[in-house]
């Protein structure tokens, strides 16, 4: 059988994914797009090389990469390139933009970059390669990475930048304007709070996080709405939770275990209001286990680092089920998913 167009298409993309990821995180590093939206047009290589203080010959590569993979678009003028963002770039790369992605392909360039070398060795012995990846003997990858600030701050703000984008349809995925007292379990930064309390006014949110993360995302909480937005800093798993009438788990199940899950799920139904619920926002496996290619990436992620994996809607109900929650809704998203499951009221 002979290669086709379509099977070397497919290999050539998956043999370069890695220095793809690295095109597009030196364009943002070196502030291309950020150029480029202040200066509203085209520019030549030249002038881009000029301003952003680069070697004229790399700069050049770089565009021309960054045209082909569709973050730039170039025009010819007296046979010379003027290079100018797409739309996407404009939204997601500049760094002025309130939806960039900067920093979490930043992180995604370095940090990631570095726990793949593992990967074959994650695979071969089926545990998590923490301590490697760390260069400590601490197993805990959130102990690991809130003993350093500035990894701290690495994974914060990487963490903080998809609210922006699918925040609001995650918020929205389920009516919750009857729910006031809010708790944001393992919540990091108060990223999702803000957009959290910009939909529904009348509703205050704890973050709730370990000591580091919290002490640092009190330090950056900038919001206007600061008396709607607290903190409170805790271990999930061994100290007492804030008494709310909805806890929100955003990316927090799959880092965990089915017996540490099931464990804080029990927690927080015991924690919660009669009446309350809990949101769970992931990006949720297909039944059949047939994609979203999103869901396979974060559980290779997460099998590199941690100790949990991503589910089905049916493994995720059956944990909220065992903790008590009832009625469990599923709304798909874009590319972060919402399950909702609800504490019912005491009837007499
Ligand atoms: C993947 S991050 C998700 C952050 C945030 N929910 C989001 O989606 O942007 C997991 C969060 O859980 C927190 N966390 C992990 N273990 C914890 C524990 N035992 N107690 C409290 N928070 C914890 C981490 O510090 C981190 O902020």
């Amino acid at each position: 059988m002979d290669c086709t167009e379509e099977m070397v298409k497919i290999l050539f993309q998956h043999q370069h994914g890695l220095i793809i990821t690295r095109i597009m995180s030196t364009a943002c590093e070196l502030g291309v797009f950020d150029l480029l939206l202040e200066s509203g047009g085209f520019l030549s290589s030249a002038e881009i090389a000029e301003r952003l203080g680069t070697s004229h010959m790399g700069m050049e590569k770089l565009l021309e990469a960054c045209v082909s993979l569709k973050l730039l678009r170039m025009e010819k003028k007296d046979n010379e390139g003027f290079y100018g963002n797409t739309d996407l770039a404009n939204l997601c790369l500049a760094k002025s933009s309130p939806k960039s992605q900067c920093q979490y392909i930043q992180f995604y360039s370095e940090f990631v970059y570095t726990c793949s070398q593992y990967l074959t060795k994650a695979v071969r012995e089926g545990k998590h390669q923490a301590p490697l990846v760390f260069g400590t003997s601490e197993k805990n990858m959130y102990i690991n990475i809130s003993s350093s600030e500035e990894r701290l701050e690495v994974f914060q703000n990487a963490m903080g930048d998809a609210w922006s984008l699918y925040g609001q349809e995650v918020i929205s995925a389920f009516d919750l304007s009857c729910f006031h007292v809010v708790c944001d379990v393992g919540g990091g930064s108060d990223a999702f709070a803000k957009q959290y309390i910009s939909l529904y006014p009348n509703s205050t949110v704890t973050i709730f996080d370990l000591p580091e993360v919290v002490e640092r995302a009190k330090k950056h909480s900038v919001s206007s709405e600061e008396h709607r937005i607290n903190f409170q800093s805790g271990d999930f798993l061994n100290d007492a939770i804030p008494e709310a009438d909805l806890y929100i788990l955003a990316r927090v199940l799959h880092c965990l275990n089915d017996e540490t899950c099931l464990a804080l799920l029990t927690k927080l139904y015991n924690a919660c209001k009669p009446g309350g619920g809990v949101l769970l926002v992931e990006t949720v496996l297909n039944e059949d286990r047939s994609g979203p290619l999103a869901a396979h990436i974060y559980s290779i992620l997460v099998m590199l680092v941690l100790e949990g994996k991503e589910r089905t809607l049916s493994e995720y109900s059956t944990l909220l089920g065992a903790a008590g929650f009832k009625d469990v809704q599923f709304k798909k998203g874009r590319h972060l998913d919402a399950v909702y499951g609800r504490k019912e009221n005491i009837s007499f």
